[in-house]
């Protein structure tokens, strides 16, 4: 049972991140410690998808971006790989109603052309679906790699300033923004990575610049709202400094 504290939590709603991104690590493991197949893990890891969305739409989170598939992930056994893309399309199919409901965009970022044809039509016809929702953004990473994002967009500003659309001294940082698949978003001001795993996995390098980035020891599945809020709380008491200092350790008064 997923103990249900958050109660005990008080968030400041002026605090609220805008943009929470997390990587939903350790659904094999969690599998494993059960003697199940990882598939089984994947199955509930999916149940906590449901209701941390539920959760960050309560909570007034703007951008909720989920690490599901990595461009590293294809290279898991093909039967794995097989199960996560028929996951995915349950996913989409089945949660059309909670994203209306909740009024919920869907959008992804990654190599949609890699996707297998059928979970590409239901992912645009979700996509489609929930156009016009307002309240949150629910942003699925498939098939998604910083290195890739990265070198694509050096690709597409090269072929511009080789057509003269663009020239060199156009070349900045907001630029470069813009030319990834992010560009409609903030940069995410919280980064949750779950199974205790410290590292990015080639997530959000560019826009991870000046992300909090908090690591929970709890496996996905086990992954719950009550854990959430506590992180929430967690991000809202830290100093973000962004290189600069703190008033209160500035001597300029
Ligand atoms: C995360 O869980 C889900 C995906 C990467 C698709 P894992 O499948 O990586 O679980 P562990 O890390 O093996 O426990
Ligand atoms: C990162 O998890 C990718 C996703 C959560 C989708 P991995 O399990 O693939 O990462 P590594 O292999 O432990 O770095
Ligand atoms: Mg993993």
């Amino acid at each position: 049972m997923k103990s249900n504290s958050q109660k005990s939590v008080t968030l400041d709603p002026e605090k609220i991140p805008a943009h929470v991104a997390i990587i939903m690590d350790g659904n094999g493991r969690w599998a494993k410690k059960r003697l199940m197949n990882r598939v089984k893990g994947h199955e509930q890891g999916s149940q906590t998808v449901r209701e941390i969305v539920t959760a960050c739409r309560e909570l007034g989170i703007g951008t909720l971006t989920l690490y599901a598939f990595s461009t590293e992930n294809w290279a898991r056994p093909k039967s794995e790989v097989k199960a996560l893309m028929i996951l995915l399309k349950r996913f989409i199919i089945g949660e059309r109603g909670l994203l209306e409901k909740n009024n919920i965009r869907l959008n992804m970022i990654g190599q949609k052309e890699r996707l297998p044809a059928d979970v590409q039509k239901e992912l645009n016809t979700t996509m489609d679906l929930t156009s016009n929702n307002t309240d949150m953004v629910l942003n699925l990473a498939l098939s998604y790699g910083s290195r890739q994002e990265i070198t694509t967009a050096v690709r597409n500003i090269a072929q511009k300033v080789q057509s003269n659309a663009l020239g060199l001294d156009d070349i900045t940082p907001d630029l470069i923004s813009d030319h990834l698949y992010t560009r409609s978003m903030p940069d995410p001001d919280l980064i949750i990575r779950t199974s205790g795993e410290y590292r990015l996995s080639n997530f959000l390098m560019w826009q991870a610049a000046y992300s909090e980035i908090y690591i929970s020891d709890t496996l996905w599945p086990d992954f719950s709202k009550a854990e959430l809020f506590q992180i929430l709380k967690n991000f809202q008491e830290r100093d973000r400094r962004f290189g600069r200092v703190t008033c209160s350790t500035s001597n300029d008064g």
